[in-house]
């Protein structure tokens, strides 16, 4: 049987408390904004430690790209005048000092760029599997900005809360002292067990890809690459944008926390933002079922496709019931 790929969910219509829409910004046309350069070199997931047990449980062995262009010059201007018009909207959690989330909500711009059809397309070639932009809407066009004191780091040593992501440039990279994106080239696992002997980690094992300019990114599995982003070390403006995708390919396990969103995210709709996401990937599960449909008698295989959705489901409504106890996990800063 093919592989069944799960349908769009539209972005929610409604718009939520909080999230005004933003006045007088540009309108994002691909044609002009785009200019997509593909990576030249991938690091796989078995280059950075991980074991075959661990990589069949993602939706492609794929761990990091080099730098590699999505926006033009005229793309990057417009992307940096909306990134500025939402800071005001700026936050701040335990983790990152200053970010806009939910931006995808108050900008058409930044809404269209990352659930642009071309992008994805990008992603999805680099990934070698078919993917489709977040369908929780917190977790597209996530921006981080310079904290106010010099120095200190935009976001500690952590992994994502969602499977692919890119981390993009939207101020210029060489117009600032320090602020560069760094990752650790080894595991998860192995970053947890050096913070817990605390020790700091290998500087060997750290990468800083060197970044050209305003509309270059990152594409990782940030689920399973640690990575931060150092703090300046002059006063400057620095901002990024994050923009997550899910597998079209729902059978895989899901890879959502949302004990970490529940934590960052407003209350009135971090919970509805993921009930939505698990209910569409709860369909997407049925609709395949309904698709592959055949005359069998295989019942077991049934049991375990009903088991299947069931479970998934259950994990969820347990993460919901859970969330209140999380903290906010990440790896430091050493
Ligand atoms: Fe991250």
């Amino acid at each position: 049987m093919n592989v069944y790929l799960a349908d769009p969910l539209a972005f929610p219509a409604e718009l939520p408390n909080g999230f005004p829409t933003l006045e007088g910004e540009p309108v994002f046309d691909a044609a002009k904004h785009l200019q997509i350069e593909m990576p030249q070199t991938v690091i796989s997931l078995q280059e950075f430690g991980y074991s075959d047990e661990d990589i069949a449980q993602c939706p492609c062995d794929f761990g990091i790209t080099n730098v590699f262009r999505i926006l033009s010059d005229e793309g990057a201007e417009c992307m940096l005048k909306v990134a500025r018009l939402l800071e005001p909207y700026v936050k701040s959690n335990a983790r990152i000092s200053r970010n806009v989330r939910g931006g995808a909500y108050q900008s058409k711009f930044l809404r269209d760029l990352c659930q642009s059809k071309e992008l994805t397309e990008t992603v999805s070639k680099i990934c070698r599997t078919d993917l489709l932009p977040h369908t929780i809407p917190h977790q597209l066009g996530h921006l981080n900005y310079n904290p106010k004191e010099v120095g200190e780091n935009f976001d500690k040593w952590h992994v994502d809360t969602l499977r692919i992501d890119f981390v993009m440039f939207v101020t210029d990279p060489n117009s600032v002292k320090g602020g560069e994106f760094e990752y650790h080239l080894g595991t998860k696992d192995e970053v947890a067990e050096l913070r817990k002997a605390g020790k700091p980690l290998d500087p060997k094992k750290i990468m800083a890809p060197a970044l050209p300019g305003p509309g270059y990114a990152v594409l990782q599995q940030g689920n399973m690459v640690v990575h931060r982003a150092k703090g300046l070390t002059e006063v400057g403006e620095r901002i990024t944008m994050v923009n997550g995708y899910v597998p079209r390919d729902v059978s895989f396990p899901d890879y959502t926390r949302f004990d970490q969103l529940y934590l960052v995210d407003p209350e009135h709709m971090a919970a509805s933002e993921y009930s939505r996401y698990v209910t569409w990937m709860g369909r997407e599960l049925l609709e395949a079922q309904l698709q592959g449909f055949e005359f069998s008698e295989d019942k077991t295989k049934m049991a375990e496709n009903f088991e299947q959705v069931a479970n998934m489901m259950s994990a969820a409504a347990e993460q919901l019931r859970k969330a209140d106890e999380a903290k906010i996990e990440h790896f430091g800063d050493g």
